[in-house]
């Protein structure tokens, strides 16, 4: 089947762009020394985990127990829950998980570290874990330097944990700043934050074998710092439109897209797509102008959307779109937006190559 015979909306991954994406990534890391493990929030999908993984991926990463799980059922072995996760049904998911698979899993407070030990050491096992350390995204995390020390003393004292290292995202880059050349010393800050923890724990006899970053925004960058042993990159398999509008990568990289079909033109300068939230989410960003980049349109802007209707402005280009036309529009968030969908359909040279099941997707817990 052709690509212009799927009915719309539609999610479609270009397999080329894709794997280069994919190949990209696992080539600089590995010419930096630094380990892979790529988040799959992005995709969610194990079709893609697995071509990752065949890159040279030493393993994934995760928010969710539920994400872990799918994940595990599809033959992935090794799994970082890089999240807070918190309770006793989880905890417990996680202990048979650690059965499965080698998991290892993100703590950033002592009340956490003390429920999650409780659980493992009843059983007399362990389970690997990180400290998440926040270096400026303001989310989770225990603050640089002597709070970490404070919660790795903590968790090397606590029965069924092993202490794995430290970890950290460094969001708040592409959040903070306008583009892509002006990240060298933001980068440089968050690699001498993580550094100078490690060291710091190493010389009170703390062994901390892994120190990890990510973000896709950083990694090109990151890689190279002194003390970096591994990298979580997500949105890079597809990128998005705000990783290009932030400079990360030229529009024609982007692997993800959604196909729409114009259902109505009320007036000349405006054009209504069968894709709105439903299929793009809500996201918008200071990086991208609207809801999302109409490919090969420069004048449509994707100005709103409600559930089922996105709204392009066309008052650049009056008259540019009928209705029955089809319109490729890359979204805001490429993350939220594939939640959304039940399957992601691959297409090469126009052609549907395969369907794949968005296995991950909805896991809230
Ligand atoms: C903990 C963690 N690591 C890595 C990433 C990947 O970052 P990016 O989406 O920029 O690739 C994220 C993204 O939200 C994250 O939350």
């Amino acid at each position: 089947m052709r690509l212009e015979d799927l009915d719309t909306p539609v999610a479609v991954v270009n397999l080329d762009k894709l794997e280069f994406n994919i190949r990209e990534m696992a080539a600089r890391m590995r010419e930096a020394g630094v380990c892979l493990r790529p988040h799959v929030k992005t995709h969610k999908t194990p079709v893609i985990a697995h071509i990752q993984l065949r890159e040279g991926a030493v393993g994934i990463t995760v928010a969710k127990v539920g994400e872990a799980e799918v994940m595990a059922s599809a033959g992935v072995e090794d799994i970082f829950v890089a999240y807070p996760v918190w309770g006793e049904a989880k905890w417990e998911r996680l202990r048979r998980l650690s059965h499965r698979v080698c998991l290892r899993v993100g703590v950033d407070s002592e009340v956490l570290a003390e429920g999650l030990s409780q659980v493992f050491a009843q059983h007399g096992e362990k389970i690997a874990v990180l400290i998440k350390v926040d270096t400026g995204l303001g989310r989770t995390g225990v603050s640089p330097g002597r709070p970490a020390l404070e919660l790795a003393r903590e968790v090397a004292r606590l029965p069924g944990l092993e202490l794995k290292g430290i970890f950290t995202h460094e969001g708040h880059i592409i959040r903070d700043f306008g583009s892509v050349g002006e990240i060298d010393g933001p980068v440089r800050d968050v690699a001498r934050k993580m550094r100078e923890t490690a060291e710091l724990l190493r010389r009170e006899g703390i062994e901390v074998e892994e120190v990890s970053v990510g973000a896709t925004p950083t990694a090109h960058l990151m890689c190279r710092e002194e003390g970096v042993t591994e990298e979580r990159p997500g949105t890079y398999v597809f990128y998005d439109a705000t990783n290009v509008g932030f400079g990360v990568v030229p529009e024609d990289r982007v692997a993800f897209s959604v196909w729409c079909t114009v259902v109505s033109v009320p007036r000349p300068d405006r054009a209504v797509i069968d894709g709105g939230t439903k299929a793009f989410s809500s996201a918008r960003s200071p990086k991208v102008e609207g809801m999302g980049l109409v490919r090969g349109m420069e004048g449509a802007r994707f100005a709103w959307a409600n559930e089922e209707h996105g709204v392009l402005d066309l008052s650049s280009c009056p008259g540019a779109l009928r209705v029955g036309d089809r319109v490729e529009v890359v979204p805001v968030h490429v993350c939220e937006a594939v939640n959304l969908w039940d399957e992601l359909v691959a297409v090469q040279g126009g052609e549907v190559e395969a369907i794949w099941p968005v296995l991950a997707r909805g896991k809230v817990w």
